[in-house]
């Protein structure tokens, strides 16, 4: 229409999205935007956000902007879409968005296979110890199994998982058990596994839904790749890592909230479990040297980096443009959150 042709409305920009993406922020013909960024090369201010976010269309931003009811009153009635650069959305307090009729976008698919990746990465240096035994590796001495073949758990089972599963076979692994979101129905579930049965033959022999303590007791890789949020907090606590293996390996490449992070320093330094590999930990980005996981030799960490690669990043940073324009158009977003 010819009021969004002349208007000129404000589109927030909380990370620098390179070269190749910023300019398709002004690439539609019906939406001329004013664009606002955060330039520099660290974590968004949050003064900076609540002052500059006044008046705003839309907003792109990442995990580590927390969207609340206190930035959502700062945008005020003109905001329209909040567009993550993530497929996780912990940060963001859905039901006060839905409250005031705010769209949200989100990059689910484009980093699954990055995130597998490095999950797969994670279990490999944590079954290694590759923290501990860089200098030793690097001198091509061995001291660690490789990754068992007994059951590989899942703490979530989505489309992260499967990928990780499926990186996993050829390592070996032939059963897998998994501990997934109650409120999806059995009967979806049970087609869904079959699926992968069939996809994995023969090599995978057996794929079981199991109870959480049952996932504890029986992984010898567990992979976390649960999303955040209330319902799975502290899933992973000092009485769950109690029941885990001696020998096992814990990767978190999910949300950091879902492990207690003193609970596994305690169950590193006490060897109640072989090591873990995290991609995400509790509090981050203000994880300081003095964090209880930094500190503990078996601990492998990596500072949030699971859908880091370039092409991923491109591709998650031009769906968050084309989620945001869509929003501010009022027209279907190709990734939109289902609220
Ligand atoms: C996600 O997409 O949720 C990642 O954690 C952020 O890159």
């Amino acid at each position: 229409s010819s009021h969004l042709r002349t208007s000129k409305p404000k589109i927030v920009v909380c990370r620098d999205l390179g070269p190749d993406v910023m300019p398709l922020l002004t690439k539609r013909d019906d939406i001329e935007p004013q664009v606002v960024l955060w330039a520099e090369d660290r974590v968004c201010e949050r003064t900076w956000l609540l002052e500059n976010i006044k008046g705003a269309a839309g907003i792109v931003i990442v995990f580590s902007e927390l969207v609340d009811a206190e930035l959502l009153d700062a945008a005020g009635p003109s905001l329209k879409v909040v567009s993550t650069m993530s497929v996780g959305y912990e940060h963001i307090r859905v039901p006060e968005l839905a409250k005031r009729n705010v769209r949200i976008g989100y990059t689910p698919e484009v980093l699954t296979d990055a995130v597998a990746d490095i999950s797969v990465m994670l279990a490999l240096m944590a079954g290694r110890n590759a923290n501990e035994t860089m200098s030793i590796v690097r001198e091509g001495q061995h001291l660690t199994a490789p990754l068992p073949h007994a059951p590989v758990g899942f703490l979530g089972f989505g489309r992260i998982s499967h990928a990780t599963l499926a990186r996993l076979i050829p390592f070996g692994v032939t059963d897998c058990i998994y501990s997934s979101n109650p409120s999806s129905s059995s009967s979806s579930k049970k087609e869904r596994d079959e699926a992968l049965l069939k996809q994995h033959q023969p090599q995978l022999k057996s794929l079981r839904a199991v109870d959480i303590d049952t996932l504890a007791r029986e992984s010898d890789v567990l992979f976390v790749l649960a999303p955040g949020g209330p319902s799975t907090r502290h899933l992973v606590n000092e009485e769950f890592l109690r029941k885990m293996k001696k020998h096992s390996v814990l990767v978190n490449a999910g949300r950091g909230t879902v492990v207690d992070s003193d609970a596994l320093a305690k169950a590193l330094r006490e060897r109640w479990i072989w090591g873990a590999g995290v991609d995400v930990v509790e509090g981050e980005p203000n994880v300081g040297k003095d964090h209880p996981l930094v500190k503990e030799p078996r601990c492998n960490i990596l500072p949030h980096i699971g859908s880091a690669s370039f092409e991923t990043r491109l591709a998650m940073a031009t769906l968050a443009v084309d989620n945001c324009l869509a929003g501010i158009a009022g027209q279907a977003m190709p990734a939109e959150l289902d609220v």
